[in-house]
Formats: structure tokens, C-alpha cells, sequence
């Protein structure tokens, strides 16, 4: 039956696992798809739609998408018009094998067709048959690579999915060409591309517009981003910060994630010079060991890694740092991991994700090394390397204690005000400028805004403190 202008809206149900750009791809669908006439719900028992955004980064992420999938199969068969739909890089990724899998699943949707969503759903009822839609994909031997651009439809946003009213992503670019040969992503989101910045800053001034205060870039290199104008001039980075520092309204600006190498010093010093810029970095090492980053293709050394990361704080004090590693890639010995150790000892980062090698098909490190490191050495390699970063990470947060910092206010503190039983009084939480969290005491009306906090307790994770005075001008 085809929908009545008076018909009760449609509502859809969605999960999205991954990095950023799956967050703001899943505000992008869901804008598509309110379009649409589709409205929200948290009860996946409700849904006319479940999609699922999805990552294929590694195996675990997955396998959280299959038992998902295996987990609702009842519904569908309670409900026949349910639409179930399989989005984002897994759906590159696998295809037509999601189907045979998955049976109940009628759209299969990769990352550079999620403008079409609603059209794909609307299809697969009309037909009656599952519809699939990727990029198109070159032969590399055994690999799969994504050769097609992408279209943008990042200009549709919606402001009602973001976790919070005053904080979005701003995709600046897509796709990576930088191929470690661990990684999957280059396969499943193409070729690197940098929107053009006029693009970029009608995005921010529209975000402002909608309440947005802080702005975070993204990119799978972020700093590689390099756009032609039209005048011959490349623009860069730190020239599109220039530009987003302009406009009013927009009080913090993040980018995330950096390469090592594109960590150029006209890009440290804009965050040097911008005040609105957080002095917060995110530049994964991956490694600590040099035939390891060599393997991977990471393109640097332990020791250019290391000068860089003293330029950077050289030139922007008091920046924080954090960084990605890999434990138990392909050859790596005990001797490599103690290397990685070291550099983690010197590096004190603010934090550092930490994860265990997951091969996937498709890659060249899958191709050629054998996966020789047992899960057991793997998650025990892990587990040291994050208790060292923990213990890091307390010792520098636990230097804040007895001193004030500028907090942009998130909201209500999910771990105490939300906790059943909780009867103290209403905490907030926030960010330091260099992106440490922060918990505090104070009014609810304070979210969206800059407090001063005084610091009088720390964990490796959370700072504690309570409001000195607020609101605060500028984010200094
Ligand atoms: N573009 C970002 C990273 C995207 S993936 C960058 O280059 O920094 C996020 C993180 O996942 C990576 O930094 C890496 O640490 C990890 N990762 C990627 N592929 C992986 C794999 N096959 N197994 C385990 N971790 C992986
Ligand atoms: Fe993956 Fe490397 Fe590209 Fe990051 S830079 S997305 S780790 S290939
Ligand atoms: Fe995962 Fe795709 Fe991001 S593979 S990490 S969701 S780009």
C-alpha cells in the first residue's frame, strides 16, 4: 500500500558501530530518511526499519553485525514489511555473501550509497526482492578495491540524532590512499578526496546556525587534506581552520585523525595561533618497532615519529596527544612489542587506543604474513600496554589536581547523575580544551556552555571538580 500523506509516520531503528564517520554517515541516513517520513525509536521491537551501520575494521565488529542480524530474524518473520538493512563498510565489504548469510536482510547499502536509502527500501518492497548497492570495485589480486568517488550528501543534517545539540562532525574529506597493509578501509571507502572548502565552511556556518558549538573534523587522515581552488591555490588544513575560526557561533574546533607524516608546521602552528582550535592531536604510532611499522607500510620511522611528536609539543604547549596501537601484527616478536612499550613509556600520551591485530581479507598484510601471533600473546601484549597507558594517564591527569580549566559543558554525567540510586547532587560532564573529560557539580543549565572548574580529584580517565564561575568568554 503506498503511504498516505495521513498516514502514521514509519519508525526506524538503528544501530551504528564503527568510527566518526559512521556517526555522521548514520545523522545522514536518518536525515534522508525523516525525509522520508520515518521517525526514530528506541525500541527495535516498534521498527518498520532496522538498519545497521556497520565496520569492518576488525572480525569482532562483524560478528557483533551477524548475531545482531541472527537475533532479529523473528521479527521479520512476525512482521513481513519490516525493512532490514545492512549499511556502511561491512556491506562494501561482503555483498552479496551478507545475503546468503542473512537471508531476512533486504538492503545491502555501501558507505558511497547512503544517499539512496530510502529509494533502496522503498525498491526492495515494491519487488519484493533484497537490493544491493556498492561502489564499484577493482581486481588487485586477491583484493577488492573501491575505485568509484563518492557522492557528498553531507549538506543534509540532523541536528536531532547528534549525541548532543551543540557538538557535530564535519566530514572534510573521504577515503584514504595511505593503504597500511593491516587496514581494510582504503578497500571499503575509496580513494582519498578533499571536499572543496567553500563546501566545508557553507557546512559549519549551517551548523552554527543550528545551535553547534563545537565542530570536529574528520577524515581518515585528516591532515592530509588538500583541496585545488580554482585559482591553482592548495588550500590546506590549517587554511580551512583559519577559515572555520571565523565564523560566529562556533566556539571549539577539533580534527581528528592524523598521519604522522602530514603533520606539517603550518598545521601546528594554526593550533598554536587559533584559540577556538582544541590543542588536542590524535596521531596514531600503530608501533613501536621499525621493521613492524615497516611491514605495515606505515611510511615512517620510531625516530621521525618521535621528532615529530617533539616538534609538535614544542610548538604547541601544553598540547595533548593521543595515539593508536596494534599488538600481535604479523612478526612481532617480544622484542618488538618491548620497543613499542618504550615508545609509549617516552610518548605520554593523553591515551591510546589499543587493539589486537585482527587479519582481514582483503589486505596485503592478509596476503603475504602469516597471522603468527597467538590470540593469547596478543591479549596479553595488550593488557600491558594498556596498563601502562593507564598508569600514564593518571599520573598527568592527577597534575590538574588543585588547578582551574575551561570546561565546554556536555550535559549530565551519564556515570553519576544517570546511575540508579544516585542521589547526590546533579554532575555534569565536559571537556578540558586539550579533551580531557571532566566531571563536576553544577546546574544543568550550564550545558552548551563554557564553565571554569576547579580540578580537586582525577582518575586515568576523568578529571573531578566543581564550578568556580561561569559562563566564560572564550575558550582560552
Ligand atoms: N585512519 C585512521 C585509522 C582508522 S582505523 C588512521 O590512520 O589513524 C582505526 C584504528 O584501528 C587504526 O588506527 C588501527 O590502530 C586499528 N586497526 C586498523 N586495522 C586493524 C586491524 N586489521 N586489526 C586491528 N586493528 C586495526
Ligand atoms: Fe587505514 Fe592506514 Fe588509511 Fe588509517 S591511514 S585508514 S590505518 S590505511
Ligand atoms: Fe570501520 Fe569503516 Fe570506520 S571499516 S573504522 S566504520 S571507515
Amino acid at each position: 500500500m503506498a503511504d498516505q500523506p495521513t498516514s502514521p509516520p514509519k519508525k526506524l531503528y538503528i544501530e551504528t558501530v564503527g568510527c566518526q564517520m559512521n556517526v555522521l554517515d548514520s545523522e545522514l541516513v536518518v536525515a534522508r530518511l525523516r525525509d522520508d517520513g520515518y521517525e526514530l525509536t528506541d525500541d527495535i521491537d516498534q521498527a518498520d526499519a532496522i538498519l545497521y551501520n556497520t565496520c569492518s575494521v576488525r572480525q569482532h565488529a562483524e560478528d557483533k553485525i551477524y548475531s545482531a542480524l541472527g537475533r532479529i530474524k523473528h521479527l521479520k518473520r512476525k512482521k513481513p514489511d519490516l525493512a532490514v538493512g545492512v549499511l556502511g563498510c561491512m556491506a562494501q565489504k561482503d555483498q552479496g555473501q551478507i545475503l546468503r548469510r542473512a537471508p531476512h536482510v533486504d538492503v545491502v547499502i555501501g558507505p558511497g550509497q547512503l544517499g539512496r536509502v530510502p529509494e533502496l527500501i522503498a525498491k526492495a518492497k515494491a519487488d519484493a526482492a533484497p537490493q544491493m548497492a556498492v561502489s564499484l570495485a577493482r581486481n588487485a589480486g586477491s583484493r577488492q578495491h573501491v575505485t568509484s568517488s563518492f557522492d557528498s550528501y553531507d549538506a543534509d543534517r540532523e541536528p536531532a540524532v547528534r549525541p548532543s545539540p551543540f557538538q557535530a562532525y564535519l566530514r572534510v574529506m573521504m577515503g584514504c590512499d595511505k593503504f597500511c597493509t593491516y587496514c581494510i578501509v582504503p578497500s571499503v571507502r575509496g580513494p582519498e578526496q578533499s571536499r572543496p572548502p567553500s563546501e566545508i565552511v557553507a557546512e559549519a556556518r549551517l551548523l552554527a546556525f543550528q545551535g553547534v558549538k563545537e565542530i570536529t573534523l574528520i577524515g581518515q587522515t585528516v591532515n592530509s587534506y588538500k583541496h585545488k581552488e580554482p585559482d591553482g591555490r592548495v588550500a590546506r588544513l590549517s587554511d580551512l581552520l583559519e577559515r572555520l575560526h571565523e565564523i560566529d557561533g562556533v566556539e571549539r574546533i577539533k580534527f581528528i585523525t592524523n598521519f604522522p607524516n602530514d603533520m606539517t608546521d603550518d598545521l601546528l602552528q594554526a593550533v598554536r595561533d587559533l584559540p577556538k582550535v582544541s590543542r588536542y592531536i590524535h596521531v596514531p604510532a600503530q608501533s613501536g618497532c621499525d621493521l613492524v611499522l615497516k611491514r605495515m607500510k606505515r611510511m615512517y620511522t620510531v625516530s621521525f615519529y618521535e621528532e615529530m611528536l617533539a616538534r609538535l609539543r614544542e610548538t604547541v604547549p601544553g598540547a595533548s596527544v593521543s595515539s593508536d596501537f596494534i599488538v600481535g601484527f604479523c612478526g612481532e616478536t617480544d622484542e618488538s612489542f618491548d620497543k613499542t612499550v618504550g615508545l609509549v613509556e617516552r610518548s605520554r600520551f593523553k591515551n591510546s587506543f589499543i587493539f589486537k591485530y585482527s587479519p582481514r581479507t582483503g589486505t596485503k598484510a592478509d596476503d603475504l604474513f602469516p597471522d603468527d601471533v597467538p590470540e593469547e600473546v596478543k591479549r596479553r601484549r595488550n593488557h600491558v600496554l594498556l596498563d601502562l597507558q593507564t598508569a600514564i594517564s593518571l599520573e598527568d591527569n592527577r597534575a590538574f589536581i588543585g588547578r582551574e580549566t575551561t570546561v565546554l559543558v556536555e550535559g549530565p554525567s551519564r556515570s553519576t547523575t544517570r546511575k540508579e540510586g544516585w542521589d547526590g547532587p546533579d554532575q555534569l560532564t565536559g571537556r578540558t580544551h586539550c579533551d580531557r573529560i571532566v566531571v563536576f557539580d553544577g546546574p544543568e543549565e550550564l550545558t552548551g556552555r563554557m564553565a571554569r572548574v576547579k580540578i580537586e580529584n582525577a582518575s586515568a580517565v576523568t578529571l573531578f571538580g566543581r564550578v568556580v564561575a561561569s559562563p566564560v568568554a572564550s575558550p582560552a
